[in-house]
C-alpha cells in the first residue's frame, strides 16, 4: 500500500505525522492520487463498523498528504453511521445557520427544482467566519443528477507557493475578516429557517495560516466570507482581495470531482477551498454531510 508522497512538503515538516505514513504507505487504506496537486481516491475502508485506531491514523496521515479524500465504494451511511464515522476525527460542528432536518450534527445538502440556491454555490472555505472555523467536513451524496453537480476543489499550499517571495512576506503579515451576516441571513427560509433576532458569527484570522498537522504555510481568505484585510484602506484591501481570490482560484490548484451515488469527499478546511457546481436544474441532488470542529488558525514560520 505504497504511494508517491506527492505533498513532498509535508514529509520533511511535519511534526506528528511517522516517517512511513508521511511519505505515503498506509498500512490499512490504498490511495491513488486524483491530480498531481489535490485529491486522493481511498479505498479499504468500511464506514458502517468502528475502524481500527491504525486506520484513524492512516485516514488522518492520508488528508494531511492529499487535503480532501475520496471514496467510491460505501454503500448509503445512516446518519448514525456518518456521525461515528466523522467522530474519528474530533468532535462535531453545528452549522451557526443551516436547517437541522434529522439531527444538529448533520447538513442536508438538498438541492431541486424550487430550491432558490444551493449550497456552497461559491469558492468558500466552510465557516470560516467562525472563531474556531472546522478542521474538515465529510459529504456523502445520495441523489445525483443525471449528469452535473460536480465539486472543485482547491489546495491552498500551492496557492501560497505560487505566488513571489515579496507577496509571500506581504501577506504572512496580514490579517482578514470574515463575515457571515451578508450570506446566512434569511438563505435557509424557504427550508424552515427564522433566523429573527439572531446573529452570525464574524471572526478575524491570519491571511496565511500554518497547518497544525503539516507545519506548511497556505492561504487562508476565500470570496464568501473574508470582507476586508484589516489596517487596509478599502480600496486597498477590494485590490489586494480581487487579485487573491482571482489567483487561489485558478485550474491549476484544482480537482473536479464527479460523484456516484453513495460517492463520500472528505476535505480539510484548513488548506483547501471549494464550489459545489449547480448546472444540474431542474433535477435533484441530495446528500448529508458532518462537520469537524477545529481550532483557532494561527501562522508561525518555522
Ligand atoms: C458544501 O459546500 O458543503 C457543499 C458541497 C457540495 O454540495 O458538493
Amino acid at each position: 500500500m505504497a504511494e508517491k508522497n506527492i505533498n513532498k512538503g509535508v514529509a520533511g515538516r511535519a511534526q506528528n505525522l511517522s516517517n512511513s505514513r508521511a511519505q505515503g504507505v498506509y498500512e490499512t487504506i490504498d490511495i491513488k492520487p486524483a491530480t498531481a496537486v489535490i485529491g486522493g481516491i481511498v479505498s479499504g475502508v468500511d464506514m458502517t463498523q468502528p475502524i481500527p485506531d491504525a486506520q484513524v491514523q492512516d485516514l488522518n496521515h492520508a488528508l494531511a498528504n492529499h487535503n480532501v479524500l475520496f471514496f467510491r465504494d460505501q454503500p448509503e451511511l445512516t446518519p448514525e453511521q456518518q456521525i461515528a464515522f466523522a467522530r474519528n476525527f474530533g468532535d462535531l460542528h453545528i452549522h451557526p445557520a443551516g436547517p437541522q432536518d434529522l439531527n444538529p450534527e448533520i447538513f442536508v445538502i438538498h438541492t431541486h427544482k424550487d430550491s432558490k440556491i444551493n449550497n456552497g454555490g461559491g469558492w468558500h472555505t466552510d465557516v470560516s467566519c467562525d472563531e474556531k472555523p472546522p478542521l474538515g467536513t465529510m459529504l456523502q451524496i445520495h441523489k445525483t443528477p443525471e449528469a452535473g453537480g460536480d465539486t472543485l476543489f482547491a489546495n491552498m499550499y500551492a496557492a501560497f507557493d505560487a505566488l513571489s517571495d515579496t507577496m509571500k512576506d506581504l501577506l504572512r503579515t496580514c490579517t482578514a475578516m470574515h463575515e457571515s451576516e451578508h450570506i446566512y441571513r434569511g438563505r435557509y427560509s424557504d427550508r424552515g429557517v427564522d433566523d429573527t433576532g439572531k446573529s452570525f458569527p464574524s471572526a478575524e484570522h491570519p491571511v496565511v495560516r500554518t497547518h497544525p498537522v503539516s507545519g506548511r504555510e497556505c492561504l487562508y481568505v476565500n470570496r464568501a466570507f473574508t470582507t476586508k484585510l484589516v489596517d487596509f484602506e478599502q480600496a486597498e484591501s477590494d485590490a489586494l482581495l480581487k487579485f487573491l481570490f482571482t489567483h487561489l482560484e485558478q485550474p491549476q490548484f484544482q480537482v473536479r470531482f464527479q460523484w456516484e451515488e453513495n460517492s463520500i469527499a472528505f476535505w480539510d478546511n484548513r488548506c483547501t477551498q471549494h464550489l459545489a457546481l449547480w448546472d444540474y436544474w431542474p433535477e435533484e441532488r441530495k446528500g448529508n454531510r458532518v462537520t469537524i470542529n477545529g481550532e483557532r488558525p494561527f501562522h508561525q514560520i518555522n
